[in-house]
């Protein structure tokens, strides 16, 4: 199979336009060019500066809870003047082309949801809401208020963001719909993630394993997964529009 073709490796294309079960597994990459950090690109990645343990864990909001908050806020401010690339818009488009696609993000951002993908299933959450850190419970339109963080307006708990932090689990019924979709899929693409963190990077194998073409898009140079695979080494925001320029000219 072709390896680090620029744009779209012979075949891609055709197979894009016969399929007709797509999924998709997006990280923090295909948001890169929308001015957000990633998690794991040498220098600019979030780990490269902070420590997930200090601020992406239960035990870290337990330690300090102010801290993780205003970290929270910081990216949340982050994601608010953020807006989607060409790379989220493409994906809308191969949605619209596709009887049976399936959207999965490892992201919070809601970038997807912004740009018009229908069906976005959030793997890790979402930074935009708030949920209960005692109750596991979402809190819809909290008030504002000084304290930091903010308290639960049933319980008087500690209020944290809706998001998945390291040893906590996945949304059930997220995870199982993205697993079915891997299974099911004709072509997986896995793009802007570096596959380090599970059970999403799983994600992958268990779609080569049940048949699918499997295509990598993100900046590594080589992809963790073996063979039999395409890799494509370049910009989300770039490779996705040509391949959709490519499978279904105007
Ligand atoms: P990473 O930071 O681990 O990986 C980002 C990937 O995007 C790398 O493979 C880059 O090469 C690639 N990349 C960067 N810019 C790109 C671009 N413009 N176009 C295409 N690819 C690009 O991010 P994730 O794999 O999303 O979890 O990280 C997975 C999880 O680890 C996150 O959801 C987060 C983090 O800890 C939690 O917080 C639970």
């Amino acid at each position: 199979m072709d390896k680090h073709n620029a744009f779209a490796p012979a075949g891609l294309v055709e197979a894009l336009q016969a399929a007709e079960r797509v999924t998709v597994l997006t990280g923090a990459g295909i948001s890169a060019e929308s001015g957000l950090p990633t998690f794991r690109d040498p220098m600019t990645g979030l780990w490269e500066k902070y420590r997930p343990e200090d601020l992406a864990t239960p035990q870290a909001f337990r330690r300090n809870p102010r801290l993780v908050w205003e970290w929270y806020t910081w990216r949340r401010k982050l994601v608010e003047q953020a807006a989607p690339n060409a790379g989220h818009r493409a994906l809308v488009t191969i949605e619209q082309h596709i009887s049976e696609f399936t959207l999965i993000t490892q992201n919070v951002d809601s970038l997807h949801q912004q740009a018009g993908s229908q069906r976005v299933i959030e793997l890790h959450g979402n930074i935009r809401r708030t949920k209960c850190f005692d109750e596991n419970v979402v809190v819809e339109n909290r008030e504002e208020s000084a304290e930091v963080p903010p308290r639960c307006p049933r319980c008087g708990g500690l209020l944290r963001p809706d998001v998945v932090w390291f040893g906590e689990q996945l949304p059930e019924q997220a995870f199982h719909t993205a697993v079915e979709a891997a299974v099911h899929a004709d072509i997986f693409f896995a793009i802007g993630t570096s596959g380090t963190v599970e059970p999403a990077a799983s994600l992958a194998r268990v779609a080569q394993r049940f048949g699918a073409t499997v295509v990598i898009l993100n900046l590594d140079v080589e992809p963790l997964e073996a063979p039999p695979l395409y890799h494509i080494n370049g910009r989300a925001g770039i490779v996705l529009p040509a391949l959709v320029r490519a499978a279904w000219p105007e």
